[in-house]
């Protein structure tokens, strides 16, 4: 199996960290955007014990690219297309792709041409993971994965296989046949805490302060109502619970998108909040609280350039 996991942030090394110490992992490198630019090759990675390890990293170039099975791509929701598109071509036709960002429509931005050649798989994370410095991580809470396909043809017993292969590296790995109910999940979760914590500048169990409840409230009813249109069926009541619970349970977390926000990075707002303003646009669903928290974040980020 050969595997190029793409990314250099703190989920990309963390997967290559653990897939090159796998045993079961035969061919495995990284894809880097800044690669030809970094001189080192050794990363550093923390586990959640406090044990430190070092490791040889193995840059990805063309002959591994048109060697692939499996391209893991460890990016936001905003590179993932222009990443595919820059190795399109090179992909061997039936190579597996794997998602693992937050927000939802990534897919619908792809050229059809990559939508036929390859299966696709959205896999959701809980692992908390810090980048200190470049090819420097601290793996800060373990969580679980949740795999799924979300486009293309798969025998069970092959996405069973690559479930199987993940989840030797860094357990637990969880097959599922309707991922995409899931990925809604996340979305609810990522509509809530992250805009309001990036907008508020405030650690995640912050959320649950009474002063956010009714706007919480409204931002879910938007998105289940907008959900039920694409056929997915949520409660808010059980997503403001959910809400809840991953609020506590990274209370003194800071947001993905709140940390974007402080470094001056760009946010995956247009797939997160954004995303339900598309939607209800396109099934004529007003979504006032979801487009004011994506207008909202895009004016900070532009303030903050
Ligand atoms: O984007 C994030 O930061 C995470 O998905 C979550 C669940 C909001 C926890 O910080």
């Amino acid at each position: 199996m050969n595997i190029i996991v793409v990314g250099q942030g703190a989920m990309g090394l963390l997967w290559y960290h653990h897939l090159a110490t796998s045993i079961t992992i035969t061919n495995l490198s990284l894809l880097a955007s800044n690669q030809h630019k970094l001189a080192d090759d050794n990363y550093h990675f923390i586990d959640s014990q406090s044990i430190a390890y070092q490791g040889k990293i193995n840059y990805a170039y063309d002959e591994q690219i048109q060697h692939a099975d499996v391209i893991f791509l460890c990016l936001k929701s905003f590179q993932i297309c222009s990443a595919l598109e820059k190795i399109a071509q090179q992909l061997k036709a039936n190579a597996s792709i794997i998602f693992a960002h937050n927000g939802m429509g990534t897919l619908a931005e792809l050229p059809e041409t990559l939508i036929n050649q390859h299966n696709i798989y959205a896999l959701l994370t809980t692992h908390g993971c810090l980048r200190k410095g470049p090819l420097n991580i601290i793996h800060t809470g373990i969580g679980i994965t949740d795999i799924g396909l979300i486009s293309g043809n798969v025998e069970i017993t092959e996405q069973q296989a690559l479930t199987s292969l993940l989840n030797h590296a860094l357990p637990t790995v969880t097959l599922h046949k309707n991922i995409v109910e899931r990925q809604w999940l996340k979305l609810a979760v990522n509509c809530v805490i992250n805009p309001i914590t990036a907008l508020h500048n405030i650690d995640n169990g912050q959320i649950n302060n009474n002063i956010f409840t009714k706007q919480i409230e409204k931002v879910l009813t938007e998105l289940v109502l907008v959900a039920r249109s694409e056929d997915i069926h949520l409660n808010v009541a059980l997503l403001s619970k959910t809400v809840q619970q991953v609020a506590t349970a990274t209370a003194k977390n800071c947001s993905s998108m709140r940390c974007d926000v402080l470094a001056h990075k760009p946010t995956e707002i247009d797939y997160i909040n954004g995303y339900v303003h598309k939607l209800g646009i396109k099934h004529n669903i007003a979504t006032p609280e979801n487009t004011q928290l994506w207008q909202a974040v895009l004016r900070q980020a532009q303030r903050n350039q």
